[in-house]
C-alpha cells in the first residue's frame, strides 16, 4: 500500500474512534459495544507502531479520554490523569513484565511486586484536600483539564469532606472512581444500558440535587499531585486511604510473579458475578513507589501500570434457574437465567441453552458456573461448564417431557437425516397449547405481518391474561370501553390503538399467509403460495381434500412445507379462524405477476437509507414493474440504488464492474415517479 493511502487509512481510524469517543464520554451513549471500541484502538496503535510516518494529535495514544463537555468550567490537573495500557493475554502480560525487567536494568529473576487492585468500570475523579478540607473535585476530561463538578461529587457519602488524620498530607489530589452498586442500578436498568453510563449520566447533572437522588459510590486507588504524602509504595498508601476513611476495594491484593497475577486474575473473573459492582479487568501496579518514579511515563499512560481486561464478548456467571419457553412452533427451548453480568456494556441474565440435546452433551444444571458468550446481535449462549466449581449435591438437570400446557412434548423424527431432532416439541394441535397460542398471536402482530402499530409483545401478553384475545380474530374485536379503563391506559391510547387496528384490517394475501404462522412457511414461502394461488378463495380450498399437492408444482415448495400446510388445515380450529378472518378483513388478492413492466429484464440493489421508502417497498415496486432485486453487486446487477450513508465497498465494486449507479429520484423517474 502507498504512504498516502496508509495515511488516509489510518486517519479515517482516528475519526471514527474519535466519534464514538464522543457518543461515549459527552452523550453517555455508547454506539459501539467495548469490544468495538477496543479493536478500534488497538489497530490504531498497531498501524503507528508499524509505520513510524503515521501520527495524529487526536490518536488515542496522545488523547486520554475526551475532551470535557461544556456544562461544566474547566480545571487544569496539577498532575495529569494518566491513562492504562491494555493487557487483553498472558503474552501481553508477559511482554509488560519483561521491559520493566530490561528498563530497570533488572535480572529475569528479580522479583517484582504488584498491587493487583479489580479495575471498577466506573468514572474517574480527582479530589484536592487542603489542610484536610475537601476544597475541588474534577472529572478526569481529557486527563490534562478536567470539569469541575465538586457540587456533584460533595453529595456522595462515601467522599470524607473532613479529614483529621494527623499523617493526612498538607495538599493531595485523591484519586478514584465513582460507580453505582449493580444492586442499585437494578432501579435504574431502564433509563441506561449499563451501571457506568447511569453513573456518568448522575455525575454530570446540571443540579447537583438529582446527583443526590442516584446512590453513587467512590472507591479511592491513587493520587495526584502531593505535598506530605509519607508512604513508599502503593500497598501502605491503600492502607493509609482506609485509615483515613475512604473507601478501598476489599479484592486488592499484593502480589509478585506472573502465574500468581493469573491465578488472582481468574478467580476474580469467577467471582465478578457474585460482585456488587461492575469490573472489567485488573490493574497491575509496580508497588514501589521508587521504581515507578524510575519507570515513568509513555504517552499518556505509565509504564509501570497495565490494565489486564476481561473478554469483552464472554463472562463468567451462574445458572441460577433454567425455565424452559415455549416457542410458536412448540419448540421447548431451555433458557439459562444467570446472575446478571455486563458483558461488552451489556447487561446480560438470559442465556439460550438452545435445546436439549444442547444441555445433555454440555451437562449443564441448575447453580453451575458458566461462560456466557455475547457475539453480535445474538442471543448470549452458554459456552461452557466449570465443573471443578460444581458443588457434591448438584443433580443432572430433567428436561420436561410435557410441555406446561400438558401435552406430551416429542422428539420428531426426521425421515431425511434419519435421526430423531435435537428439539423437542409440544405438537401443534391449533390453539390447544396455551403457550404455542399466544406466540402465534404475537407473530400474528409482528412486524413483517399484521404489523399493528402500539401491538407489541407486552400488549399481547397483557390482553392474553386479562382474556381479551385467545385467538387471532379477537383483535379485531377487542372491546376499548375495557381496555380504556386498564391500568397504565385512557381514551387516546385506545383510541390510537382502536385506530391502527382498522389501518391494518386491509392485507395482501402474501401477509395474510405469512401471519398465520405455519410452520415452515417464512415470508418467501408465502410469497410463493401467494403468487401461485392468486386469491385467499384459493388459499381456503386448500382444505379441500388432495388440492394441496399441487402446490408441489412450485419452486422452492417441498415436501417438508407441503405436510405442514397440510397439517394446518386438517385442524378444524384453524378453518373457523380463516372463516371469521374473511368476515373481519379484506385481504387483497396478489397482483396478476406483469412481466411486461418498466423494469423488465432490469436487476437492482439498493445500499445506504432512502428517503420515506422502506426497502421492503423498494423491492416491491421493482417486482410489480418485473424487475429483480439481487443481495450483491456483481456482473447479473444492473442498477446500483443509492441513499444516505451507502456502503462505499459496494460503490467500489460498482464502479469496478460498470454498474449504473443511481439515485432515489433517478430510481423514482424510471418508474415515471417523483418523491
Ligand atoms: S490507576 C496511572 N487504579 O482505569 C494510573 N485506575 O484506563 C491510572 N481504574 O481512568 C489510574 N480502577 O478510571 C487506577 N485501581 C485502579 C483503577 C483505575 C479503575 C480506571 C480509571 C482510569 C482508567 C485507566
Amino acid at each position: 500500500m502507498k504512504k498516502s493511502e496508509i495515511t488516509k487509512k489510518y486517519l479515517k481510524k482516528i475519526k471514527l474512534i474519535n466519534k464514538f469517543n464522543k457518543f461515549y464520554f459527552e452523550k453517555d451513549k455508547p454506539i459501539v459495544s467495548d469490544g468495538v471500541y477496543d479493536d478500534l484502538k488497538k489497530e490504531i496503535l498497531l498501524l503507528e507502531r508499524k509505520y513510524i510516518f503515521l501520527n495524529s494529535k487526536n490518536s488515542p495514544s496522545q488523547v486520554v479520554g475526551h475532551k470535557p463537555s461544556k456544562n461544566f468550567k474547566k480545571v487544569q490537573h496539577k498532575v495529569p490523569m494518566l491513562s492504562l495500557s491494555n493487557a487483553f493475554t498472558e503474552e501481553d502480560l508477559k511482554n509488560f513484565e519483561k521491559k520493566i525487567s530490561n528498563f530497570l536494568s533488572k535480572k529475569n529473576d528479580f522479583k517484582i511486586f504488584y498491587s493487583a487492585e479489580p479495575k471498577i468500570d466506573g468514572i474517574s475523579a480527582s479530589l484536592t484536600y487542603k489542610n484536610g478540607n475537601l476544597i475541588r473535585g474534577l472529572s478526569r476530561g481529557d486527563g490534562k483539564e478536567g470539569e469541575d463538578i465538586t457540587d456533584n461529587l460533595i453529595t456522595i457519602k462515601d467522599i470524607p469532606k473532613k479529614i483529621l488524620s494527623k499523617d493526612f498530607p498538607e495538599e493531595i489530589d485523591v484519586r478514584g472512581e465513582v460507580f453505582i452498586q449493580n444492586s442499585d442500578f437494578e432501579y435504574l436498568k431502564d433509563k441506561f444500558a449499563n451501571p457506568r453510563n447511569a453513573a456518568s449520566g448522575s455525575l454530570r447533572q446540571k443540579n447537583s440535587g438529582d446527583t443526590k437522588k442516584i446512590p453513587l459510590k467512590f472507591i479511592a486507588y491513587t493520587f495526584g499531585f502531593e505535598n506530605g504524602l509519607k508512604a513508599e509504595n502503593q500497598s501502605d498508601y491503600l492502607k493509609k486511604l482506609d485509615q483515613w476513611g475512604f473507601k478501598i476495594n476489599p479484592l486488592n491484593k499484593l502480589i509478585s510473579g506472573l502465574e500468581n497475577l493469573i491465578q488472582n486474575y481468574n478467580e476474580i473473573e469467577k467471582k465478578r458475578a457474585d460482585l456488587d459492582f461492575d469490573i472489567d479487568g485488573i490493574v497491575y501496579k509496580v508497588n514501589d513507589f521508587a521504581l515507578q518514579k524510575r519507570l515513568g511515563n509513555v504517552a499518556n499512560a505509565p509504564r509501570w501500570a497495565i490494565a489486564h481486561k476481561f473478554s469483552s464478548n464472554k463472562a463468567i456467571s451462574q445458572v441460577k434457574d433454567i425455565e424452559i419457553q415455549i416457542g410458536r412452533t412448540g419448540a421447548l427451548t431451555p433458557v439459562a437465567k444467570i446472575k446478571p453480568i455486563n458483558i461488552g456494556g451489556v447487561i446480560v441474565s438470559n442465556a439460550t441453552l438452545h435445546n436439549e440435546d444442547e444441555i445433555e452433551r454440555k451437562d449443564i444444571r441448575i447453580g453451575d458456573t458458566v461462560k456466557v458468550e455475547r457475539a453480535g446481535d445474538v442471543i448470549p449462549h452458554v459456552i461452557s461448564v466449570d465443573v471443578s466449581k460444581r458443588k457434591n449435591t448438584s443433580k443432572k438437570f430433567i428436561f420436561p417431557k410435557k410441555c406446561p400446557c400438558g401435552y406430551d412434548a416429542i422428539k420428531e423424527f426426521n425421515k431425511v437425516t434419519k435421526k430423531f431432532d435435537a428439539v423437542r416439541r409440544c405438537p401443534d394441535r391449533g390453539f390447544e397449547c396455551n403457550r404455542i397460542a399466544k406466540e402465534k398471536i404475537k407473530h400474528f402482530v409482528s412486524k413483517e405481518a399484521f404489523n399493528i402499530d402500539g401491538f407489541g409483545k407486552k400488549i399481547v401478553e397483557k390482553f392474553w391474561e386479562l382474556k381479551l384475545i385467545k385467538l387471532p380474530q379477537d383483535i379485531f374485536k377487542l372491546d376499548f370501553d375495557r381496555i380504556q379503563k386498564l391500568d397504565g391506559w385512557g381514551q387516546l391510547s385506545a383510541d390510537n390503538l382502536k385506530y391502527s387496528i382498522n389501518e391494518k384490517k386491509q392485507i395482501s394475501l402474501e401477509r395474510f399467509i405469512y401471519s398465520l404462522g405455519i410452520r415452515h412457511i417464512g415470508l418467501e414461502n408465502a410469497k410463493l403460495l401467494s403468487k401461485y394461488l392468486g386469491s385467499f378463495q384459493k388459499f381456503k380450498n386448500l382444505s379441500k381434500n388432495n388440492k394441496c399437492d399441487e402446490l408441489l408444482n412450485i419452486d422452492g415448495i417441498g415436501e417438508t412445507q407441503l405436510v405442514s400446510i397440510k397439517n394446518f388445515f386438517s385442524k378444524n380450529i384453524n378453518l373457523k379462524i380463516l372463516n371469521e378472518l374473511e368476515r373481519l378483513l379484506k385481504i387483497v388478492n396478489a397482483k396478476a405477476l406483469n412481466t411486461n413492466g418498466l423494469l423488465r429484464d432490469k436487476s437492482f440493489l439498493v445500499t445506504g437509507k432512502l428517503n420515506n421508502i422502506s426497502r421492503a417497498e423498494v423491492k416491491s415496486l421493482i417486482e410489480e414493474n418485473s424487475g429483480t432485486t439481487v443481495s450483491s453487486v456483481s456482473k447479473k446487477l444492473n442498477y446500483l440504488i443509492t441513499g444516505e450513508k451507502p456502503t462505499k465497498r459496494k460503490i467500489e465494486s460498482a464502479r469496478a464492474l460498470k454498474i449504473k449507479i443511481i439515485n432515489q429520484d433517478e430510481f423514482l423517474k424510471m418508474l415515471n415517479k417523483t418523491s
